[in-house]
């Protein structure tokens, strides 16, 4: 299988790449200097020179609090780039791997959102991306659109700077007074982990919308305490509140997904966020 990845130097795009490579598979990494998907004449002259069985699309403008801001950059990536991907697909008949996020949920739950619950977003960013969404549920009929949560992986968001663990660990060692906020519940994931679990829906050719994430939850604090137990680090750590910590951009107090629809096609659940988090700092 020929596979054309776009964001490949980015956080999860960089396992992707690895590890399907190390799988046996054809994978043209593809980072934005190869191609800009919010210029569909770029898109269709890189994309079908390399005729690709499939387009896996990691490209998304997602610092949360800038799209407050940038929406029009936000919508420019996030669903005219998605537009413009699927556009190709259907030329090609070739099927779409296109990534969302827990973000597209308000909130208001306190028990894990399914791929049934209805979308409610409450930033900018949470609509631009399901605005990305609804263009590929419209347009294509073979897709996978996977809805991750809270990842982290050994290259680190590009444009970010650093993923929250190693924000984390940084923080510690220059003995920085640490606040970090306790009403927000979201499930932290490995793109390693989710780099596997991808390889495995790709065997199966069932087309839809997943959700994708390690299982357990916590709040950003206990993340942090947990990073920095596993890490054998006592830094000086409060909770903190959404309110008192006021970021530009509102997040759902509870984003928490259940992977209803990888269990329905016989995949198993990934591991627990702890396990995964262990793996990732013992390997760092
Ligand atoms: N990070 C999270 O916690 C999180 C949570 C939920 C959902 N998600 C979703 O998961 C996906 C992957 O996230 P990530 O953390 O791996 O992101 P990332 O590290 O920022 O990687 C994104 C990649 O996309 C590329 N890119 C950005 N804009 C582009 C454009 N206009 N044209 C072409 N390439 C472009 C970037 O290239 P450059 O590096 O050259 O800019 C980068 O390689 C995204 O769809 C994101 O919305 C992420």
């Amino acid at each position: 299988m020929k596979i054309a990845l776009i964001g490949a130097n980015g956080q999860l795009g960089t396992d992707i790449n690895n590890y399907f490579k190390e799988k046996g598979l054809g994978v043209v990494g593809l980072t934005q200097e190869d191609i800009e998907v919010c210029d569909f004449n770029v898109c269709n002259e890189v994309l079908k020179k390399i005729k690709p069985d499939l387009i896996i699309n990691t490209a998304a403008f997602h610092r949360v609090n800038l799209c407050e801001d940038e929406v029009l950059s936000s919508f420019k990536v996030n669903a005219l780039g998605v537009k413009n991907l699927a556009k190709i697909c259907l030329d090609l008949d070739i099927p779409l791997m296109h990534f969302s996020t827990d973000f597209v949920f308000g909130g208001d739950k306190s028990t894990p959102y399914t791929e049934g619950d209805c979308p409610k977003p409450v930033s900018l960013y949470g609509i631009s991306k399901l605005s990305g969404e609804h263009i590929i549920q419209y347009m294509l009929s073979k897709y996978y659109l996977v809805r991750v949560c809270g990842l982290y992986g050994h290259a680190g968001p590009y444009g970010k700077g650093s993923n929250f663990v190693d924000l984390m660990i940084k923080l510690a060692k220059e003995g920085k007074d640490i606040k970090v906020v306790d009403d927000q519940v979201l499930t932290p994931t490995s793109t390693k982990d989710v780099t596997e679990k991808l390889y495995e829906l790709i065997q199966t050719d069932k087309y839809g919308l997943y959700h994708m994430t390690n299982t357990g939850s916590c709040s950003w604090y206990e993340f942090a305490c947990e990073i920095f137990k596993l890490a054998g680090l006592s830094p000086n750590i409060s909770p903190t509140t959404s309110e008192e910590f006021g970021a530009k951009a509102r997040r759902p107090r509870y984003s928490v997904l259940d992977n209803v629809n990888l269990r329905k096609i016989g995949l198993e659940d990934l591991r627990h966020w702890k396990e995964a988090l262990e793996d990732y700092i013992k390997e760092n």
